[in-house]
């Protein structure tokens, strides 16, 4: 791995570095205040693979998927993002990386006021000097991906819940980013509709080679989209590989959470809230 290059989407990879990971964790900790959240985690996330992290509530997931993009700096460790050491860049340079890597985070509201369309172009009028006709033609195919052609002129208030995760999701992959980051998906969601979020996951790995980093709770989602299975602990990585690999594991720790055994000691440190106060809804 080297931090050397100078631009994320770095045409000019070095051949050797081609099969390295697009997004690299190295033993990063973070603490807030006495509160270790993060206690040397390293992963790697391969290119065009769907990479699912589970674990208790509070164990540090959505913290984790903050330091990919670069919303928190860790205290110690590294985050790189395709070969390029990404956790020092200034804000500025943050700006290309982040248009790569599309987001769905837990509490990926609409904006309320904007019809389906204008939700959906947002992030191309932010990031973009797309025409409006370039515009719509990118707003068609990310409302075809997520199966909601025919919506554009709704409101969200005129949509079921997970057809407006549907339309987020769209909102999240319309600057066609490399990696998409779930935070929750189908929370919230019946198992149809939960079902129908994991085929696009799916679907964007498969028909668009996008990297996908999920984490979730909902065990039968983990298990229908993962290729790799993360479970994360107390700020450290317990347990990675194939969803049979995480079954066969054998510290109890981890059969508890796939058991769904609550034992009190595990809980520690965890915080009861399911939900997130400080997402940030970044569409
Ligand atoms: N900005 C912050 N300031 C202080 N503490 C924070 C901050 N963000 C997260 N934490 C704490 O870090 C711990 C991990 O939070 P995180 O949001 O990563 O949990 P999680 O694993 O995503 O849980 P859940 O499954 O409930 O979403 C929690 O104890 C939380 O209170
Ligand atoms: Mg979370």
């Amino acid at each position: 791995m080297t931090s050397g290059v100078d631009t994320a989407r770095n045409p000019s990879r070095p051949a050797a570095l081609a099969a390295s990971p697009i997004i690299r964790l190295e033993a990063l900790e973070k603490r807030f205040g006495s509160q270790v959240v993060l206690d040397g985690v390293t992963l790697s996330f391969e290119e065009a693979k769907t990479t699912v992290i589970m674990g208790p509530s509070g164990c540090g997931k959505s913290v984790m998927l903050k330091h990919i993009i670069g919303l928190l700096r860790p205290d110690a460790g590294a985050v790189y993002y395709d070969g390029l050491r990404v956790d020092r860049l200034s804000e500025r340079r943050w700006g290309p990386i982040r248009q790569d890597i599309g987001l769905l985070f837990q509490m990926s509201a609409l904006f309320d006021s904007m019809t389906v369309a204008e939700n959906v172009e947002f992030p191309l009028r932010e990031h973009t000097s797309l025409t409006a006709a370039q515009r719509d033609r990118r707003i068609a195919e990310a409302l075809e991906v997520v199966d909601m052609l025919g919506f554009e002129q709704r409101l969200p208030a005129q949509l079921s819940g997970g057809q407006r995760k549907r339309v987020a999701l769209a909102r999240a992959i319309v600057l066609r980013p490399r990696v998409v980051l779930y935070d929750e998906p189908t929370t919230g969601l019946d198992p149809i509709r939960a079902a129908g979020i994991d085929g696009l996951i799916l679907k964007l790995r498969r028909t668009l080679g996008v990297t996908n980093i999920v984490v979730t709770h909902d065990l039968t989602s983990a298990e229908r989209v993962a290729d790799t299975a993360v479970m994360l602990l107390q700020g450290r990585v317990a347990a990675q590989g194939s969803f049979a690999t995480l079954r066969a594991c054998t510290d109890p720790r981890v059969q508890h959470f796939l058991r769904g055994v609550y034992d009190r000691d595990e809980d520690r440190g965890s915080d009861e809230s399911p939900q997130d106060p400080d997402s940030p809804d970044r569409p």
